[in-house]
């Protein structure tokens, strides 16, 4: 029997076997070199050890923390922690459909207006719910939203937009959000590939009336599976908040009772007077809560944003500087005006007389792993077959189908990486006559 057996003293243990069993090697030729990875340090074992050991295991300390912090981060009022990205964006669209919302719910045959480039999870709740999504054509090389399309694309079922910002590069939300108050719409910014974006110098995620992350690894910061819905507004995080735990009324945390001091005395619906508010249900919502464990990495995860969001420019602009003299052959990504993008991947669009098939292969064969816009124009995808939908011309999306791919920035990309990643682009010609 060990007889120092307290928590300080294992935590102090899990601290050295992790900077010792966890450390980052750096970059030599020949490893595989991925898009994106976690990156992470002693800090964020600990801290998953010390809530194991806890083992409170549902939402506790650590989300209350975390959820703060990155409210705090983001400059909203309210943040809920939820178990991906995709089922912020779940939560978020049925927050929408809320009859607490009167003439503003989204009702089925409603139309949201989107973009056909992206991650399917975006507008997958749009469709689940039976509203009816419009899909608008993109512009090149932000490939976000073309704004000049929106007026025609509006109809008087329009009942709001969603839009992620595409890999990290901040769609125009000027022109979006004064669309959306010009037409009474609201707004969900999927924010999953842009944590730590600037528009205006405010973050991304700060302007809709809710936005989403994911933390799921490849994303800006971690928490192995997980995501995240925050808001400014009041009611809309209380309807977010009865969404993501089973559609209850009551705000009380889990394990709590009674914090209101009314559990036995409400009128609720046909129900008779007095019953127990813990089981009073405002809505058909969801269990999206994630546990205290990914609460715990991601906490440990939220101290190091600063510096990730950093590397990620300085990967973007070591890349830049390379493909700067292929401008022949590839069209370059370029950053929304007045945005500082936190880059999700660096985009790289083959002109006509370049075939990507043959880039890709060349890079995947050299040990370097490329990436597709997500689902390319997701009308094509099967997914879409037998769903309704209204789309203008999808000429621009068409073309990111065809010859767009990425490559990673991430902050586990050290200098090695880098040039090594430049060493294998100078070697391109080969392949490009
Ligand atoms: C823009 C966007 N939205 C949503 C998601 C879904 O996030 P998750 O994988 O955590 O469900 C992703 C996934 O990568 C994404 O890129």
């Amino acid at each position: 029997m060990v007889n120092n057996l307290n928590k300080d003293n294992i935590l102090s243990l899990v601290r050295e076997y992790a900077r010792e069993k966890h450390c980052r090697e750096p970059f030599v030729g020949g490893d595989k070199l991925g898009y994106s990875g976690r990156v992470y340090d002693e800090e964020e074992i600990v801290n998953l050890v010390d809530s194991a050991l806890e083992f409170w295991l549902t939402s506790g300390r650590y989300t209350k923390e975390f959820e703060r912090k990155l409210a705090d981060y983001i400059g909203v009022k309210y943040c809920l922690f939820v178990n991906s990205g995709s089922s912020a964006n779940l939560c978020a669209f049925m927050t929408l459909t809320s009859p607490l919302l009167g003439d503003r719910a989204i009702r089925r045959g409603d139309e949201v207006i989107t973009v056909a480039a992206g991650f399917p999870t975006t507008i997958a709740p749009i469709v689940q719910f039976g509203a009816v999504p419009v899909f608008v054509d993109i512009t090149i090389p932000g490939y976000n939203i073309d704004c000049s399309l929106l007026e025609n694309a509006v109809t008087d079922r329009t009942k709001a937009v969603i839009l992620a910002h595409t890999l990290g590069n901040p769609f125009d939300l000027s022109r979006v959000k004064s669309f959306c108050e010009a037409h009474n719409l609201w707004l969900i910014e999927d924010n999953c590939d842009s944590l730590g974006s600037l528009y205006f110098g405010k973050k991304t995620g700060s302007f809709g009336d809710l936005a989403t992350s994911s933390f799921y690894p490849p994303h800006h910061i971690t928490t192995g599976e997980g995501g995240a819905v925050y808001t400014d507004n009041p009611l809309l995080a209380k309807i977010a908040k009865s969404m993501r735990d089973w559609g209850r009324d009551c705000v009380c945390e889990s394990g709590q009772d009674n914090l209101c001091g009314h559990r036995f005395d409400g009128q609720y619906g046909q129900l008779p007077k007095g019953y127990d508010h813990k089981y009073v249900y405002s809505h058909f919502g969801y269990n999206l809560k994630a546990t205290d464990l990914q609460a715990a990495v991601g906490v440990a995860q939220l101290d190091k944003i600063d510096d990730f969001t950093k590397k990620r420019r300085a990967n973007f602009d070591k890349l830049y500087n390379i493909f700067k003299d292929y401008e022949d052959k590839f069209v370059l990504p370029q950053p929304e005006k007045n945005s500082e993008p936190s880059w999700f991947g660096f985009p790289l669009l083959c002109k006509e007389n370049v075939d990507r098939e043959k880039v890709v292969r060349f890079y995947e064969e050299n040990n370097i792993q490329t990436r597709m816009l997500f689902a390319g124009n997701i009308t094509k995808q099967p997914c879409m077959k037998g769903v309704s939908y209204r789309s203008t011309e999808l000429k621009n999306t068409d073309l990111i189908m065809t010859n767009l791919f990425w490559l990673g920035v991430y902050p586990g990309l050290d200098d090695n990486a880098v040039s090594y990643i430049c060493d294998v682009a100078r070697k391109m010609n080969s392949i490009l006559n």
